[in-house]
């Protein structure tokens, strides 16, 4: 009976998730895509159930969801993988068996999942690294960090950050790796801590060797202003609409749901932080493409007296890096999508690297969605991920 019913409740679900999709006519495999994002829609859905009923915490669903996808360390006939220890951070490491004549490089790959979700054992991001090592004979680290709700800010961070100073310090000559050539990629908040962790590498003096590649796909960059373009654009999106990512990104910093709440209206950031919004002016940083007819409004600020010093940190937000800051960036790639809520995250950053003469390769997707990556292995792939995926790899093959 009780089975039934929880069929039934499915059943109307996604029906009811069905009704109430949207998605561009321009999306590739169309059927493929409305199935996924009703899936998705509908996993969400379900999670919220759960909690209002008070049968899981909020998220704990989609966890779920995520661990049925985590893989074991499979070494296979071309990169021998396993599973260790960065001080206290676990990570999958490959190495290929093939001989090189010279020293290796090396890629850290930092998964996304909004701070609240996800793994390198996910067999999307498995794949990845595992192709990665494979194809530019590279060793790759597939890097995992504490979650949100249950880990704040700074914590993701610092993982990732403690992580990459100790490959650099103690693993690197292990595995015969050239400490000047490292890559540091990740997708959405992935990309964010990629992006952060780049930055304060640079200018960290304990480190000797600096980074020379950061690779940003879809990464979200700041969490200043939610009134964007791309946030008004894509507030119902495929896989991530508005009020989901805003609901994850304030997971990141704080349980405390005034947060999120002020967000979703633009109106979070403190008096004090009226400086900050020139790095995120996207009615001067967006190409005109893309500013469309939107018309910029200036923020709110001050409306609550919460004291969140998270929300003005580069470390967080690394679009609010100075120009001098950014100065010290290395080579970058970023690849962004046309339909994606954090869209103009990327593409200010690129106009930001450009302004100071950081070299930059730059990807936009017209028909693309944020999070197609994660779809890239049977059974279910999209040829866009698999697109992301060549561009990616194509990139750094040319330049690591
Ligand atoms: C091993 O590498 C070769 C050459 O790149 C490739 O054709 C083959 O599919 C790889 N095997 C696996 C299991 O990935
Ligand atoms: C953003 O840029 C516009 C000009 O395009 C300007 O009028 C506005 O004052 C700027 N706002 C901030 C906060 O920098
Ligand atoms: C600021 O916070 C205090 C204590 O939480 C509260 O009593 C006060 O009304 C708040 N002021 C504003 C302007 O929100
Ligand atoms: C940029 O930020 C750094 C670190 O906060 C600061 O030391 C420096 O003076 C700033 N540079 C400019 C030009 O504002």
């Amino acid at each position: 009976m009780g089975f039934k019913a929880l069929c039934l409740g499915l059943f109307c679900a996604l029906c009811a998730s069905y009704i109430y999709i949207t998605i561009p006519g321009n999306i590739e495999e169309y059927w493929k895509v409305i199935a996924l994002f009703t899936v998705a829609k509908t996993c969400t859905f379900m999670d919220m159930c759960f909690e209002n009923l008070g049968i899981m915490k909020h998220g704990d669903l989609i966890s779920m969801i995520f661990s049925l996808d985590y893989t074991q360390p499979l070494s296979d006939e071309n990169v021998t993988v396993t599973n260790t220890i960065f001080v206290d951070t676990l990570v999958r490491l490959y190495l290929p068996k093939r001989k090189s004549e010279i020293r290796r490089p090396a890629v850290i790959y930092i998964h996304g999942g909004g701070f609240c979700f996800g793994s390198f054992k996910q067999k999307a991001y498995d794949s990845l690294n595992r192709w990665t090592a494979n194809k530019l004979n590279a060793v790759v680290v597939g890097l995992d960090y504490r979650l949100a709700p249950q880990h704040h800010f700074p914590a993701q961070f610092e993982d990732s950050f403690t992580a990459v100073k100790f490959l650099q310090d103690k693993i690197l000559r292990k595995y015969g790796v050239d400490p000047t050539r490292i890559c540091l990629s990740g997708d959405s908040s992935g990309g964010n801590l990629a992006a952060a962790v780049t930055q304060q590498v640079q200018i960290d003096l304990e480190i000797k060797h600096k980074i020379k590649l950061q690779a940003l796909i879809y990464p979200i960059l700041q969490i200043i202003d939610s009134c964007l373009p791309s946030h008004k654009e894509n507030e119902l999106g495929i896989i991530l609409a508005k009020d989901l990512g805003i609901k994850l990104v304030s997971s990141y910093l704080t349980t405390d749901e005034t947060v999120t709440q002020a967000m979703r209206r633009n109106q979070h950031m403190p008096l004090e932080s009226r400086h900050l919004f020139k790095f995120v002016n996207w009615s001067t940083l967006l190409p005109k493409k893309y500013r469309k007819n939107h018309v910029y409004t200036e923020p709110v600020l001050g409306r609550h007296n919460y004291s969140l010093p998270a929300l003005m940190d580069i470390r967080a937000s690394p679009l609010l890096a100075n120009d001098s800051q950014l100065q010290n960036l290395p080579s970058t790639y970023i690849l962004t999508c046309q339909y994606d809520c954090v869209r103009d995250d990327g593409l200010m950053y690129v106009t930001r690297l450009q302004n100071v003469g950081v070299q930059i390769t730059h990807d936009h997707i017209e028909n693309g969605f944020h999070g197609a990556l994660s779809f890239m292995v049977s059974p279910v792939y999209l040829r866009l991920g698999l697109r992301i995926k060549d561009m990616y790899i194509s990139w750094l093959d040319k330049n690591l």
